[in-house]
């Protein structure tokens, strides 16, 4: 069985990012599944003067454990979230023992706008190269106007499901090497 961890990057209860995450879930290969990591993001600012949360060693057990991680990104100000970007701070140190690194990513994004949290992934491309993460280039899984696709939560959007369906796939196959 192939276990990926999904992390969503919006603490909002509505987050189209979180219901995104779970609609990529729910068209997982046989064979594969998506976990989401269920207790946010919602993290004191890193400093290297603070002891580590409890919660961040929680999370870096989880993302240690998966074989691969699928962040679902929104875009704030055209980059990440400040929480999104603080919780990869905490998770990165120390280097050497971060576990991120080598880890397989994948990245999806959705945005009211029209960019599709393009500007955003990029960004985390960028951040992902620090922990020499492999991450996931095709198919990009870029969603704008994202409030149209989703109903009380639900993706209601076909061609957005079938794209998701091709982005496991790919994820699977990435993990496992084939990518
Ligand atoms: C946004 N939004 C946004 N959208 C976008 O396409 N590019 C951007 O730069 C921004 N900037 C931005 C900043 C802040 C502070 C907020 C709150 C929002 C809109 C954003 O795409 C929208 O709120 C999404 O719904 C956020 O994702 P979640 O929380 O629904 O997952």
């Amino acid at each position: 069985m192939v276990q990926l961890l999904g992390i969503c990057g919006s603490t909002r209860k509505a987050s189209l990012n979180r219901a995104l995450l779970e609609a990529l879930a729910a068209v997982m290969p046989d064979g594969a599944a998506l976990a989401i990591w269920e207790h946010g993001l919602d993290l004191p600012i890193f400093s290297s003067d603070a002891a580590e949360p409890a919660r961040i060693g929680e999370l870096k057990r989880a993302i240690a454990a998966a074989a691969g991680v699928v962040f679902a990104v929104p875009e704030y100000n055209y980059s990440i979230p400040g929480g999104l970007k603080n919780a990869l701070d905490w998770v990165s140190r120390p280097p050497a023992a971060s576990p991120l690194r080598r880890k397989p990513v994948g990245l999806i994004g959705a945005a009211s706008g029209m960019s599709g949290t393009i500007r955003a992934q990029t960004h985390m491309r960028q951040i992902l190269l620090y922990s020499d993460s492999p991450v996931l280039s095709q198919p990009e899984v870029l969603i704008p106007r994202a409030q149209e696709r989703f109903s009380d939560g639900r993706l209601t959007d076909e061609p957005t499901r079938a794209l998701l369906a091709s982005f496991a796939a790919a994820m699977v196959a990435f993990v496992d090497g084939d990518g």
